[in-house]
């Protein structure tokens, strides 16, 4: 059995992926399974949260016993209900891949092809930074963790792109996957690193989804101790 060491808390845990319309029938889209985010709130559920699921677009997965369900499908949608959600909560945890951009106008009809017209351009705005405003809006006493999903390119590596983050977003907990080559989205299994603000660096084994979280709850309730 596992243990009820987060008894008394209420934890949100956004999940899955944001849908950006172009028009009623196309979107700008992602990646996310919603696979982790839903490992999470049924692990904190099992070990005693009172846990809030925000849940953006997900393959068929089952709904975590315990917690309350929220839907949602664009970044806007997806601020509004982690928003109301943490205004009563002790953790948000933010794993869901929210799209930074959305197209800048969203047709009203089918966008059709014709043969005499240019190809069309999509131009793109950008989103809300739901985690950013989390921290602006922080009630005392609150955690806040954010997930990264990172490559490695010419300007750094994984963990370099990762301790950026941290600073910049200024959550008190990162979560840092290294994606590409098919890892961390759609599969069962994840693997990265756990950054704290204070400069611990901790990785995370390739597991399950459920041991990653497992691990993700082990440090948060660290973090409320101290
Ligand atoms: O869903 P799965 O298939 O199981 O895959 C899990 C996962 C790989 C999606 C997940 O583990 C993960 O890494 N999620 C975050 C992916 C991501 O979008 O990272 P990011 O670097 O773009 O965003 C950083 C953080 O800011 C995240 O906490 C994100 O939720 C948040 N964010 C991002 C953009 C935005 N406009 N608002 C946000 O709040």
């Amino acid at each position: 059995a596992l243990p009820r060491d987060l008894e008394g808390l209420r934890v949100v845990v956004s999940a899955g992926g944001t849908r950006e319309p172009l028009d009623p029938v196309r979107y700008l889209g992602n990646r996310s399974s919603g696979k982790q985010g839903y490992a999470l709130a049924r692990v904190a559920a099992q070990r005693g949260a009172e846990v809030t699921l925000v849940a953006g677009h997900t393959v068929e997965l089952p709904e975590p016993a315990g917690a309350v369900l929220r839907r949602v499908s664009t970044a806007e949608q997806m601020r509004e209900a982690v928003a109301e959600a943490a205004k009563e909560a002790d953790v948000v945890v933010m794993a869901a891949a929210v799209a930074d951009f959305r197209p800048a106008s969203r047709s009203g009809h089918k966008i059709k092809k014709t043969d005499d017209q240019p190809d069309p351009v999509i131009t793109l705005s950008r989103n809300p930074d739901i985690l950013a405003e989390l921290v602006t809006n922080r009630l005392p006493g609150q955690v806040i963790v954010g997930f990264a999903a990172e490559t490695g390119d010419e300007r750094g590596s994984v963990l370099d792109h990762g301790r950026a983050k941290l600073r910049r977003k200024g959550c008190d907990l990162l979560v840092l996957n290294a994606v590409g080559d098919g890892r961390a989205f759609e599969v069962e299994e994840n693997a990265g690193w756990l950054l704290a603000a204070d400069g611990t660096e901790r990785p995370i084994p390739l597991g399950s989804k459920a041991q990653l979280a497992a691990a993700v709850w082990d440090a948060v309730g660290e973090f409320l101790r101290h």
